[in-house]
């Protein structure tokens, strides 16, 4: 499903630092696994570039076998919108639109026709217990619910692959138990889930633990 190989990334801000260093590893479809490690470790810019938000400086990421560095801008936006799914500690939603059109959004730019979105858009809230909030403005909601409608979102267009950036990192332990329940019962059903997380009792509902350190794993 995911494969990086001797992927670097440097930032250059005057000096280079290298906040990804020779990182390699293989994500099988279906498998549920946690990125941990200490802040600035490069958990998030690693996860920035498994989900094609950015590029590598050199090293291969491919996504279902296909190299990342070998398609165009408008390859790489067609597998964000159809195969990835991005869950974020801090949200998005926009707050004054209602949970239905929050949702929405990715279906109306993978071009759905509105009637089959109606139906998109409840299916997803449903799998994360969401849907009698249908039409309650997205800023109105608790923490816990923005992220399971932010989790709703980014199932909308079927992703074969989730990816999380401390999905519970804003929540209290109650929530964070609801969501973290909510990937487990996604990946059973088949989705491959890669999380970012700094919390251990979090890294534990993942199969496997991958730990950063340095840019390094
Ligand atoms: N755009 C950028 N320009 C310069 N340096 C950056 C940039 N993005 C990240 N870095 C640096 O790369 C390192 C890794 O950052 P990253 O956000 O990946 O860490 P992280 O492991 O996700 O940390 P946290 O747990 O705090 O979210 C940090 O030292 C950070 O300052
Ligand atoms: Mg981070």
């Amino acid at each position: 499903m995911v494969l990086c190989k001797n992927v670097f990334k440097e930032f250059n801000n005057g000096t280079t630092f290298i906040a990804v260093n020779n990182v390699s590893f293989h994500v099988k479809a279906g498998e549920f696994v946690a990125i941990m490690g200490k802040s600035g470790s490069g958990k998030s810019t690693l996860l920035n570039l498994i989900g094609l938000i950015d590029k590598p400086t050199s090293g291969s990421i491919f996504i279902d076998g296909i190299a990342s560095s070998d398609m165009n801008e408008s390859q790489l936006a067609g597998i964000r919108l159809e195969k990835i799914g991005y869950v974020f500690q801090s949200f998005y939603l926009d707050h004054n639109y209602s949970v239905y059109k929050n949702v929405e959004i990715p279906l109306l730019i993978a071009n759905t026709p509105s009637h089959k979105c109606r139906e998109r858009v409840e299916i997803c809230l449903e799998q994360v217990g969401m849907l009698d909030k249908l039409h309650s403005k997205a800023g109105t909601l608790s923490g816990g619910e923005k992220q399971r409608v932010c989790i709703a979102r980014a199932l909308a267009n079927n992703p074969s692959l989730l990816l999380a950036d401390e999905p519970c990192g804003s929540l209290d332990s109650e929530n964070t138990e609801v969501i973290m329940e909510i990937f487990q019962s996604l990946n059973q059903k088949g989705i491959t889930i890669i999380m970012v997380t700094h919390d251990i009792e979090e890294g534990k509902k993942a199969n496997r633990i991958i730990t950063m350190k340095d840019g390094k794993i």
